[in-house]
């Protein structure tokens, strides 16, 4: 069999099997499914042989770049010493990387539960918050994603997302900060970010008006890349401790830098936040989820009993997180992260001058979103035109995400060891893509 035909048939081969033994409500990306084979650096390869720049980082996940030696000669060492323990077992990744975590996280955030994805650290935030009040109430953002356990999709508020239609008691949804979308109708700035009142409202009107948490996240990235003004989530924090809730941070996405600046997306607004979670860019890939919070905060779990985690704090995870700091901090700094997202966001906003389809780009650093809209001046989300510029990025040899409500709004976040080069060579690529759906 020649070369070309054999790779054709592992194509063929993986989706079949796909088909035949994945359950069939995986959420596959573009019309002609992309099998990838292995990566470099910000470049991936499909099992054809065909590149790609990958400016989606599996989810904003490979926060510095697939096969990243720090994060793998580390990965090699504790897989050869040892690959499981428990959290039964103190271990010496395990306690370092809590170390690092306290070095890193604002404030008195200073204790960490590491867990095995973003739904579990979410869910551990919520049982602290409830554990430390006594209270049962939670209310969260609509147009926000926090996982796909029952809890954690009875926290998101997108209904798509709410597969099944989860009814989790307690949890109510407050309007989110769409700028773009007023909730209200009214213009940013001078609403004065009115849509944080109803925060107030719906905890007065829908929940016992004792409040266990408030949960959101610094920028909505499920949702769309919403980006919170800094007023609204200051306003949101007084407005949850007074009537004695927890402030969840949800820095799944925003974490590690990726907004430029700060290591976490809430620090933009000057909120100390009491609970954090945080998964995706932490481990590069490998599952490893984290809550982190106060001391005193902490200490109440004890009222509620001693837990374990079969895979949390996994050695070869916390080893992994280990490398992605090591270079986070002497190379991918949020302060570079700010820099290249300058340079992208410039370009994004020349190519929104250029294209009609482009109704608004928002985000902060290496978090920026693109919201296709059919007529500029109805902002009608144009759906059809996001999944026809997916696919033809990919042509052009680009990976960049897609999500929001209506699935209108193009997700671009390379991993943060991005070069200038990369940023240049995806803004002509995403200009090619545009060119061919306009
Ligand atoms: C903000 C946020 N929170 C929580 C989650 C859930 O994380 P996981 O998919 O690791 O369970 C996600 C996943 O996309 C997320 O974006």
């Amino acid at each position: 069999m020649d070369i070309q035909k054999e790779v054709g048939h592992k194509k063929a081969e993986i989706l079949q099997k796909q088909k035949e033994y994945l359950f069939p409500n995986h959420l596959l990306y573009y019309t002609d499914p992309l099998p990838l084979d292995r990566g470099e650096g910000l470049k991936v390869w499909d099992v054809e042989g065909n590149e790609y720049l990958d400016f989606f980082a599996g989810i904003l996940t490979t926060s510095v770049g697939h096969n990243r030696p720090e994060v793998t000669q580390r990965v090699r060492e504790q897989t050869e010493k040892l690959i499981h323990s428990s959290t039964l077992y103190p271990n010496e990744t395990h306690v370092n990387l809590a170390e690092r975590m306290a070095q890193m996280a604002p404030g008195k955030l200073q204790v960490s539960y590491f867990t095995t994805s973003g739904t579990d650290a979410n869910e551990t935030a919520i049982f602290l918050a409830q554990a430390y009040t006594g209270q049962q109430e939670v209310v969260a953002l609509r147009h926000g994603y926090s996982g796909r356990s029952a809890m954690t999709m009875g926290l998101t508020g997108v209904g798509s997302w709410r597969v099944g239609g989860t009814h989790v008691a307690g949890i109510k949804h407050a309007l989110n900060p769409y700028c773009y979308r007023c909730p209200l109708k009214l213009k940013y700035p001078s609403c004065g970010v009115a849509c944080a009142e109803d925060i107030e409202d719906v905890i007065r009107t829908t929940t016992s008006g004792k409040i266990a948490a408030f949960i959101m996240e610094p920028i909505q990235g499920v949702g769309g890349f919403i980006t919170a003004p800094d007023e609204y989530i200051k306003r949101a924090y007084e407005i949850a401790k007074h009537y004695g809730g927890l402030f969840i941070s949800d820095e799944v996405q925003t974490g590690f830098g990726r907004t430029g600046e700060k290591w976490f997306g809430i620090e933009h607004s000057g909120v100390e936040p009491d609970i954090m979670t945080m998964a995706k860019g932490i481990a590069n890939g490998f599952p490893l989820g984290n809550t982190m919070t106060r001391k005193d905060i902490a200490e109440s779990t004890l009222k509620a009993g001693l837990t374990i985690s079969t895979f949390g704090g996994n050695p070869v995870a916390c080893a992994a997180s280990l490398g992605v700091m090591e270079v986070l901090e002497n190379e991918a700094t949020p302060d570079r992260s700010a820099f290249l997202g300058q340079q992208l966001r410039a370009g994004l906003d020349r190519l929104q001058e250029k294209y009609s389809v482009i109704g608004d780009v928002r985000g902060k650093g290496l978090m920026q979103g693109l919201e296709l809209v059919k007529d500029l001046s109805s902002k009608e989300p144009a759906p059809k035109a996001a999944s026809a510029l997916m696919d033809a990025a990919k042509q052009e040899g680009l990976l960049i995400g897609k999500g929001g409500l209506y699935g209108n709004v193009m997700r671009i976040a390379p991993a943060l060891t991005a070069t200038e080069e990369d940023i240049h060579m995806a803004l002509d690529l995403l200009d090619k893509a545009l060119a061919k759906i306009d």
